[in-house]
């Protein structure tokens, strides 16, 4: 900070100022105005498919090429997809907060958009890793992962996803980044997947939160909640802006 007094500029080192800190917590209807499927809604991925043919280990088991296919089309379909609207407002927000987008999806939409600080729950369509060593993480150059590409120690690789019944690892440490916040944001979310979910239980009673998805309905459990029944393209930026203009 610095101050000009007519003939000199006074420059106040004001390190204890620390950026205000937003959590934002997105769904797959953060995507869909990129043209990615989301999952419940009509027409969503889960009426086309069984969850229990292409997103469980017992699936991979089973019948491991129709699972790589499966997620070779949604990479596919990633790849062919631009970041929209509400990805680029939510990536401005760091102009002046501590931003921490802790996203369901497993595009890159938010990274493609600029944000910093991306934390994946449910894993990344673009990687793949090991399935004798979950540390060995690979990207996917391309669209296809198929059976016979095997990692260091002579593998099979598989999508680097969080399916159904296994662990969500990097769950406590977003529940701890949610602890934090000083603004919480909701997007494009059901909130039907736990542990996921239940993120939204660790954020303060206190801080300011908002839901932007048009067909969200009142959460009584949550205090300070603001809904916007809107899409992310047309609800996101308008917010954003009142969030930069705001004096917090
Ligand atoms: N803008 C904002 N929200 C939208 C839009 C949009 N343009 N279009 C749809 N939505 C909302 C829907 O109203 C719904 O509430 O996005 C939400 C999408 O919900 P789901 O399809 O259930 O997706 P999600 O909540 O991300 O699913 C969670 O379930 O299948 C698993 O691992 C998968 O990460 C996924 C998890």
């Amino acid at each position: 900070m610095f101050f000009f007094n007519g003939q000199y500029i006074i420059l106040i080192f004001a390190p204890g100022i620390a950026m205000k800190k937003i959590v934002v917590f997105t769904g797959a209807g953060m995507s869909a105005e990129s043209g990615i499927n989301t999952f419940r809604d009509s027409g969503g991925l889960w009426e086309q498919h069984k969850i229990e043919d292409v997103a469980t280990p017992e699936a991979f088991r089973r019948d491991p090429d129709l699972v790589l296919n499966f997620y070779n089309q949604r990479r596919q379909q990633v790849l062919a997809a631009s970041p929209n609207k509400a990805h680029i407002a939510i990536a401005q927000l760091e102009q002046k907060f501590e931003v921490h987008v802790i996203t369901q999806n497993i595009d890159d939409l938010h990274e493609r958009a600029g944000s910093t600080n991306v934390l994946h729950l449910h894993g990344e369509i673009r990687k793949s890793r090991s399935t004798v060593d979950p540390n060995l993480i690979y990207s996917i150059d391309g669209s296809a992962l198929q059976m016979g590409e095997r990692c260091e120690r002579g593998s099979q690789l598989r999508p680097h996803i969080v399916w159904f019944g296994e662990a969500v690892p990097a769950m406590e440490e977003a529940e701890y980044i949610t602890s934090l916040a000083d603004i919480f944001l909701i997007i494009g979310t059901s909130l039907a997947v736990y542990p996921a979910a239940n993120l939204v239980a660790f954020a303060k009673t206190s801080i300011p939160k908002y839901l932007v998805d048009p067909n969200a309905k009142p959460i009584p459990f949550i205090a300070n909640l603001k809904i916007i029944n809107e899409k992310a393209g047309t609800g996101i930026p308008l917010l954003v802006e009142k969030l930069l203009n705001d004096e917090h």
